[in-house]
């Protein structure tokens, strides 16, 4: 709101500014064309469901029945809201990583659950293994990780994923893992909670074509596990949309479909855009936290002079017309990232290049 009033170059949402695949496109104009107008099954497309499961396979080894253990979600947001829905009763806990996407925290109240911490820290993100294991008690029902992680770009190794996956099942905890930026990796490797010893039958994978394909708007997810869990799953998207984007679905079909030259270009050009706007913002004097994946970038503004995110962001339009996100709200104790910014490069070159111009003219403290 605050771009669109001021006319500012907004790097605060994360959204592309270009479309994604033509071929999509054209997918999706032709199945309204053919009249893939009314409500699809509430699973999903069979073609769709079969895409999705046969992405598993060809990038992760994982093996889903299209029919039994595949469903197709209003985005990776109705996912994770029905999944948590679904998994936890009032008075069960959730154990989530901070700084966490904003959408887990009311998913987790809206199930009445309470959720426990355990913080990431800058520079690396990594988190303490005796923090997770503290945060886990006799009321613990579910982790919920994110992993390539919004808002640090973080992507947990192999090491993190094995120290998590060995407290789950010690603990007989289930699990659901949000996976929306997979294919945007530019450092490390994106593997699956699920794929490690123990987790596939305690694990839903989350994920979504919006980031992997640049439609973000066509709100077009998956839930990926054992049967019994995503019936459970399929039980409140039931209730809440029981069934979303036709067209689309013919759509996200195709894109799954692509060869491994368009996942591998997608991550590519997204790591160029990543090093123009960290560049940029080191030479206008942020401390960067360079990301590994993702869309977005976290910075610390304490050599300017501020301590508080929120206002900062609240003023940057004004000073410089660029528009960007306080980390605070991804916080449960907003103090905790109180000097944390985060901006997106999801966005042209040229933009980008402007908003750094326009940043330059801060000046630190
Ligand atoms: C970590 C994470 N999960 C889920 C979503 C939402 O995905 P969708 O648009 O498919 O609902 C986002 C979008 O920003 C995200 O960053």
């Amino acid at each position: 709101m605050l771009a669109e009033r001021t006319g500012a170059i907004n790097l605060g949402q994360g959204f592309p500014d270009t479309d994604g695949p033509a071929v999509m496109a054209e997918a999706a104009i032709r199945a309204i064309r053919d009249g893939h107008n009314q409500y699809p099954p509430s699973l999903g497309t069979p073609d769709l469901r079969r895409a999705i499961a046969a992405h598993q396979q060809r990038f992760y080894g994982l093996g889903y029945d299209p029919d039994s253990e595949v469903l197709v979600t209003a985005g990776a947001t109705e996912a994770i809201a029905a999944a948590v829905l679904a998994l936890c009763e009032p008075g069960d806990e959730v154990v989530v990583f901070e700084p966490a996407y904003d959408s887990y925290a009311p998913a987790v109240a809206m199930a009445g659950a309470t959720r426990r911490v355990v913080p990431l820290r800058p520079p690396s993100w990594g988190f303490d293994p005796d923090e997770l294991a503290v945060a886990i008690t006799p009321r613990t029902r579910l982790l919920l990780l994110n992993s390539p992680h919004n808002p640090t770009g973080k992507v947990f190794d192999a090491d993190e994923l094995a120290c998590i996956a060995r407290v789950c099942v010690e603990a007989d905890l289930l699990v659901v893992t949000d996976e929306v930026y997979e294919h945007l990796v530019f450092e490390g490797r994106h593997v699956p909670l699920a794929s490690l010893p123990g987790m596939g039958e305690r694990t839903l994978t989350i994920s979504s074509a919006g980031k992997s394909f640049s439609f973000t708007g066509w709100k077009i997810g998956w839930v990926c596990g054992p049967a019994p869990l995503v019936a459970a799953v399929r039980t409140v998207k039931q209730f809440l949309t029981y069934a979303n984007g036709a067209p689309f679905q013919p759509a996200v079909a195709v894109g799954l479909g692509l060869p491994d030259a368009y996942f591998a270009e997608a991550a590519s050009d997204l790591a160029l855009r990543r090093d123009r706007l960290c560049d940029g913002l080191l030479g206008a004097g942020f401390e960067v936290f360079r990301p590994m994946a993702t869309y977005f970038v976290m910075t610390d503004i304490r050599a300017f002079g501020d301590e508080d995110g929120v206002d900062f962001c609240r003023r940057l339009p004004d000073r410089c017309g660029v528009v960007a996100v306080p980390a605070s709200p991804f916080y449960e104790d907003p103090g905790a990232g109180r000097s944390l910014v985060r901006l997106a490069f999801c966005k042209q070159l040229a933009v980008i290049d402007e908003a750094v111009r326009r940043l330059a003219r801060l000046g630190p403290a």
